[in-house]
């Protein structure tokens, strides 16, 4: 290497095939580093492995791999303390390290891209980050179940109308609707330990796209970097990013169970329904007018899913017609999961935060059960007494009518129209209007009655434990 390697005006690494240089706009439109920068973290730790194996080459001496530890070393410690110097000519992270590495200490800087490419360097990189950020995305959905669970063990015996619709269906215990969205965020725990075996792949040692000419030690570098296998091809490791698909997959179908809740407890928060009120440190006023608390942490918990959908979309089109092997559109892909991982961590958080702090009211929900809710449960009642059920649906539809036309809720309709309606109704179906009833019969597994419910938050526990 001549000196030009440790100059501060440094060439590009690949200038030595070009007479002119960028365009400044051909630069910026070129780099990277502002997205790739947080992989920092990764690239090093490639770099101690890589630097490991080409020892056993014999590529780099005993000597040099020292130099290149201490560099790299010191290159994490000005990352850690926010002092590493980003240039105008680095690209993106893997020449910024390379760059820097050489100017630490020379020559033996520039052998560490020996073997490889930053192909195969990038995916190894996103690889490692991701298996880190799925770690991290895994307690965060895990603190959210938690609070979850605690607040429906708080509110286990508090009955509410549930809707279909948005229409008032069926009583439920609002404990029971808390679970439906642990369980849900239950399935996308398993979508991300089902994820982490075809994750935790490593593709190093694939080169540009035909693997390494060096003998390089590939199950020694998968050691080193904690990965549970190597990848089986070449082109396939430098073109997959399959891994990246699923990942985002998951975290937009996170999002998207958040924001469904959200716009539930959005409506339930309306002076309208009046059920919930967010905590003050969950809301924002108006600008305007000054009666208002808006429930906005959770309308940007729905808006930005709207972007986490787009992201997922633009890595699908992204690869969709990309010959195979790299192209530098796949440099596109790390914008596209960065910015959903940063969304679905903050939400995450975010309704955590709200579902802790939520205040209920009891009274509000208590005062919308609607006898009208009572329905099924009436045609159930005779169906018990041996009415066929399409007949039963059939004669409580009547008994409805008669009540929306004599404005009279179902419960409080005399006998002698019940009995008009059929004989088959005692007066003992008076009984069934019992909301701690109308819950108790629900009570098969799964179901929305006091004991199902208990097992739910039993079971919850259990998986919180395990996991
Ligand atoms: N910054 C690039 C990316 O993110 C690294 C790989 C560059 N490879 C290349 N052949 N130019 O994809």
């Amino acid at each position: 290497m001549n000196s030009n390697v440790t100059n501060a005006d440094w060439q590009k690494a690949w200038s030595g095939r070009f007479e002119k240089k960028n365009t400044p706009l051909m630069e910026r439109f070129n780099a990277s580093i502002s997205i790739d920068i947080r992989l920092w973290w990764a690239d090093i730790q490639v770099n101690f492995a890589w630097a490991k194996a080409l020892v056993k080459t014999g590529v780099l001496t005993g000597k040099e791999l020292e130099f290149i530890q201490n560099g790299l070393q010191q290159i994490q410690q000005e990352f850690e303390t926010d002092t590493f110097q980003i240039t105008p000519s680095d690209e993106d992270i893997h020449m910024a390290i390379e760059r820097r590495l050489t100017e630490l200490i020379g020559e033996a800087g520039a052998k560490i891209h020996t073997g490889r490419s930053r192909n195969d360097q990038v995916v190894t990189d996103v690889r490692l980050y991701l298996k880190r950020k799925l770690g991290e995305l895994q307690k965060l959905t895990r603190q959210f179940q938690q609070a979850l669970v605690e607040s429906a063990q708080n509110y286990r015996q508090l009955i509410m109308p549930g809707y279909t619709h948005l229409q008032p269906a069926q009583a439920i215990l609002f404990s029971h609707y808390l679970l439906s969205l642990f369980y849900a965020l239950e399935r996308d725990q398993n979508r991300f330990r089902d994820l982490l075996p075809r994750l935790d792949i490593l593709p190093l040692g694939a080169g540009a796209l035909a693997g390494s000419a060096f003998a390089i030690d590939r199950n020694l570098l998968a050691n080193e970097l904690g990965f549970q296998k190597i990848s089986e091809n070449s082109i396939d490791a430098i073109s997959d990013r399959d891994f990246m698909l699923e990942f985002i997959y998951i975290l937009a179908q996170i999002q998207v169970h958040l924001s469904r809740y959200a716009e539930d407890l959005i409506i339930w928060s309306s002076a309208e329904f009046g059920f919930v009120e967010l905590d003050d440190a969950w809301s924002t006023g108006s600008s305007m007018m000054p009666q208002k608390k808006n429930p906005d942490s959770l309308e940007l918990i729905r808006g930005k899913t709207a972007r986490v959908l787009g992201l997922q979309n633009q890595l699908f089109v992204l690869l969709k017609g990309l010959p195979l092997t790299y192209s530098k559109d796949l440099q596109e892909d790390k914008a596209a999961i960065f910015a959903t991982i940063d969304i679905v961590a903050d939400s995450l958080q975010v309704f955590t935060g709200v579902i802790e702090s939520l205040k209920v009211n009891e009274g509000r929900m208590k005062a919308r059960l609607d006898s009208a809710l009572f329905a099924t449960d009436l045609a159930d009642y005779l169906v018990k007494k041996g009415i066929p059920f399409r007949k039963s649906h059939h004669l409580v539809g009547q008994v409805v009518r008669w009540g929306i036309e004599n404005h009279c809720p179902i419960d409080k309709i005399p006998f002698e129209v019940y009995e008009q309606i059929s004989p088959v109704f005692e007066r003992s179906l008076y009984e069934i209007f019992d909301w701690k009833h109308s819950i108790e019969v629900r009570d098969l597994p799964g179901g929305t009655g006091f004991n199902s419910v208990k097992q739910q938050i039993e079971k919850a526990k259990r998986l919180l434990e395990e996991s």
